[in-house]
């Protein structure tokens, strides 16, 4: 059995799903894949738990982290210069603008000798480049599959499977909570308001939902897929975003009698977020938080692929695949 010391950075809603699915494939993970995942700290903004036994995951997802044992005002930074983990993953949520505290952290568990598996697009978004570079100088890894689409595998479908493929575009539906709102919108037609109420309730919504709204979350994401898949230097600033706060009932009633459904679609051949017309027989017509994304490759073809766009539990799948990926391949 081998085992696999992690720090996790951030134990909000991306976090706590993660311990919850962690601890519901424990089993699994020991008879498939022969590891012992074991989670020795635990930092939020305003200290952490540290037990290097590995922390019971059942007590700290039933109790406010502030009363777990091992709890001090120790900060996410010194938990990382000082825990010796193997993994650190960083799961707060980002500020778009800087890309911290992300940034910060991501730098520091490279720096301190650990691979890095995140969540949070802010930093990519922001210093994919300078990132890369940190890895690379220290020779480990930082992988990001749940940054982008959620349970979807696009990131590692590209590393791992469409390798040789020449990657002319990748478009579409890429933020979960703008597809939930303009889906309930048009198929309940229920107000804005509540459904990005409902969005927030359900765990999709970003902190600050005007990302959400305004397109610039599916722009972060259209940032991620052209610097990583498609091998370009970009940053926000390139992508043109209009986002779908000018969408009303009587925009989408007007979209559904000519067939067709407004859906936020980014592209990033393009670097352009807007909301376009889909015709209801089109992939990309998905409902509720699905994400739907195509890639035109030169080898494989077109190739769409649609799953959960948002959600602790599914975005958990795509966070401990990178995790099982680094401690069989890497460690
Ligand atoms: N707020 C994001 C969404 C979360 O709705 O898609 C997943 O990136």
């Amino acid at each position: 059995m081998k085992d696999v010391r992690i720090a996790m950075v951030g134990f909000g809603t991306i976090g706590r799903g993660f311990a919850g699915v962690l601890l519901e494939k424990r089993a699994f993970l020991a008879r498939r894949h022969g590891l012992r995942l074991k989670v020795v700290a635990i930092a939020e903004y305003d200290g952490s738990v540290i037990d290097e036994r590995g922390i019971d995951l059942n007590r700290v997802l039933k109790a406010p982290l502030d009363h777990c044992r091992g709890w001090s005002e120790l900060r996410s930074q010194d938990v990382l210069r000082s825990v010796g983990a193997d993994i650190a993953l960083e799961l707060t949520p980002g500020n778009i603008k800087t890309g911290e505290p992300g940034l910060s952290h991501i730098l520091s568990a490279l720096d301190a000798g650990m691979h890095v598996v995140t969540s949070n697009k802010s930093p990519l978004a922001v210093a994919y480049q300078r990132i890369m570079r940190r890895a690379a100088l220290r020779g480990r890894e930082v992988r990001f599959e749940a940054t982008v689409g959620g349970a979807i595998p696009l990131i590692n479908l590209y590393q791992k499977t469409l390798q040789i493929n020449e990657i002319r575009n990748i478009y579409g539906i890429l933020n979960g909570t703008t597809n939930f709102i303009l889906s309930k919108m048009e198929e309940e037609s229920v107000d804005f308001s509540i459904a990005l109420r409902e969005a927030q309730e359900l765990g999709y919504a970003e902190t600050d939902c005007s990302y959400d709204v305004d397109g610039i979350d599916t722009a972060v994401k259209v940032v991620i897929l052209s610097n990583a898949i498609m091998g370009r230097n970009v940053s926000l600033r390139d992508v043109n975003v209009t986002g779908i706060r000018e969408i009303n009932s009587e925009t989408i009633e007007l979209a559904k009698k000519h067939g067709s459904a407004i859906r936020l679609v980014g592209d990033v051949g393009r670097l352009e977020v807007s909301p376009r017309l889909i015709p209801m027989q089109h992939p990309l017509n998905i409902a509720g938080a699905l994400n739907a994304v195509m890639l035109e490759t030169d080898v494989a073809g077109s190739i769409t692929i649609t799953g959960a766009g948002a959600g602790p539990r599914e975005t958990a799948s795509s966070i401990l695949s990178d995790v099982i990926d680094l401690s069989v391949g890497s460690l």
